[in-house]
């Protein structure tokens, strides 16, 4: 660390822990009452549990960009933070924000909209908490004058990020038009801008961690997020097959959405590239593990598993079933979990006292198990899915009976996701056994690497 005010991070990476935890709780509770039965029905339903899951898991995820761009952005400008002040008092008042929208819910205050259920009292603090936040940044980069492309990056994608909120804020009585803005926010957020935000994240970490030269990696990154833009603007008509608009957002669609693994195989070959042709090493290999990680699972997750289901001669018989959680927690996990994981773990030897640069025993546990679960549950969400389609699209049988027979597929997924839930116990451990350090740390030495035998 080698600004003080960089250790602001570690309350935010602290936030995001704790709800991330939590959001694992809801996770669990939803797939119990797949198996049922279901003693929880009146008091908290699968509808809430879910809702619950699902906007915990964008709290933490947007509470982890926010502190590893505390942490990143003096970092590449060097220089203090512009307000350390103003960026707790965002802290205080989004995390306030989560807590009470999500005890709203418990009685079901919210807009119904799928992923964007917050009511609007609480649209208007996200969009305030939002201005404080990219105010403070952009107050941080003016005062340095050191302004970096891979800084560019990651700015660019949390102002979209912020702007595709503003759609969220209106209300529309017509569902299809509903339905139809729904997507502006939620596919251009996770298939456009914030795949910019975890570029920026993925060359800044590649960088530091393999000493890979900035100038090419940055070149490389235009490419890729140029190449996102390109398949997934027009790509957000794969969300337009059965919704109640115009046929001809069938075969675009199609096309488009194709092409989107395009950018992610290119994201993975990135990151592979900077490992190998790079001479040095850093000794935090833990957090190399997280960064090639999320690239590489996003290629699955996201890449394989999107590829697999948008065509619309395949989605009109896997809308909206298990193929689609199968594909949801796959690429959310790979793409913005294990991002935020990696920046983590990356600033969290400088952001505590005590704690080895090449990471603990438990700290591998904690990646391989979550590698391990979260791969279990796409696979059991996946023949789940299967299952399901055959049964109930296929062969007509009713929703409630495909159910009963598909439940060996939901003891398989609690089974796995346990393994994950404890390989996330573990992270969230690791990251709370040592004390939080604010004072300034070296910055450890970049070290020859061995050469690979040929
Ligand atoms: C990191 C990137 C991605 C993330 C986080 C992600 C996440 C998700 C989530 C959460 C859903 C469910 C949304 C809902 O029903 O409300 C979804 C749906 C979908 N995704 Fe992705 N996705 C990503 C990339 C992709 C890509 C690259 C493709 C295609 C190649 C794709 C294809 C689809 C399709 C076709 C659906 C609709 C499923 C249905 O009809 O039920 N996704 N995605
Ligand atoms: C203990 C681990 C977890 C369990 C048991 C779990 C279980 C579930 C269940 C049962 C659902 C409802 C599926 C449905 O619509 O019927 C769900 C939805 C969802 N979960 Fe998880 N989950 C876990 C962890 C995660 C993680 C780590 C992420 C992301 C990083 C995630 C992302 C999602 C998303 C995006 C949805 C909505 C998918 C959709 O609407 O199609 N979950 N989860
Ligand atoms: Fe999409």
């Amino acid at each position: 660390m080698r600004y003080k005010s960089q250790s602001v991070a570690y309350w935010y990476f602290a936030v995001a822990m704790a709800l991330f935890g939590l959001q694992l709780v809801f996770g669990l509770l939803s797939a119990a009452k797949y198996l049922g039965p279901d003693p929880l029905l009146y008091i908290l339903p699968f509808d809430v549990t879910k809702m619950i899951h699902t906007n915990l898991l964008i709290v933490w995820v947007l509470t982890g960009f926010m502190g590893a761009t505390y942490w990143m952005v003096p970092d590449e400008s060097r220089t203090e933070l512009y307000s350390v002040k103003l960026a707790l008092w965002q802290l205080v008042l989004w995390t306030a924000m989560g807590l009470a929208t999500i005890f709203g819910y418990f009685f079901r205050y919210g807009t119904g909209n799928k992923l964007l259920e917050q009511p609007l009292p609480s649209k208007i603090i996200i969009v305030v908490v939002m201005l404080m936040f990219l105010y403070n940044i952009f107050m941080t980069i003016k005062r340095s004058g050191r302004f970096t492309s891979t800084e560019g990056v990651l700015m660019g994608g949390l102002g979209l990020a912020a702007v595709l909120y503003l759609p969220a804020l209106l209300h529309y009585e017509n569902y299809v038009v509903s339905i139809f803005y729904r997507w502006w926010t939620i596919h251009l957020w996770v298939e456009g801008v914030w795949e910019m935000i975890q570029g920026g994240f993925l060359a800044y970490l590649l960088i530091r961690l393999s000493g890979a030269d900035r100038e090419v990696m940055e070149k490389w990154l235009y490419v890729i997020v140029g190449l996102v833009f390109i398949a997934g603007i027009i790509g957000t008509a794969h969300h337009y097959y059965w919704v109640g608009v115009p046929h001809y957002w069938l075969p675009i669609g199609g096309f488009f959405s194709a092409l989107e693994p395009v950018a992610l195989v290119g994201m993975a070959v990135y990151a592979y590239a900077a490992i190998r042709r790079s001479g040095v090493q850093h000794p935090n290999v833990l957090a190399l593990h997280w960064t090639v990680g999320s690239a590489v699972f996003t290629l699955f997750g996201a890449g394989l598993l999107g590829l697999a289901h948008t065509f619309p001669s395949v989605n009109k018989w896997t809308h909206g079933t298990m193929i689609t959680a199968m594909h949801g927690h796959a690429a959310f996990y790979g793409a913005y979990a294990m991002i935020v994981l990696a920046m983590i773990t990356y600033a969290l030897p400088s952001l505590t006292s005590g704690r080895r640069e090449q990471g603990s025993p438990v700290g591998y546990w904690a990646f391989w198990m979550q590698l391990g679960g979260m791969f279990g549950m796409t696979l059991s969400f996946g023949t789940a899915g299967i299952a399901q389609v055959y049964l109930e699209r296929i062969l007509g049988l009713g929703y409630l009976d495909t159910q009963l027979k598909i439940q060996v597929h939901f003891v398989m997924l609690i089974a796995t996701a346990t393994v994950f839930a404890i390989g996330v116990g573990l992270f969230i451990y690791d990251f709370f056994r040592y004390p939080v350090r604010t004072t300034i740390s070296d910055e450890p030495e970049l070290k020859p690497r061995p050469i690979p035998h040929a």
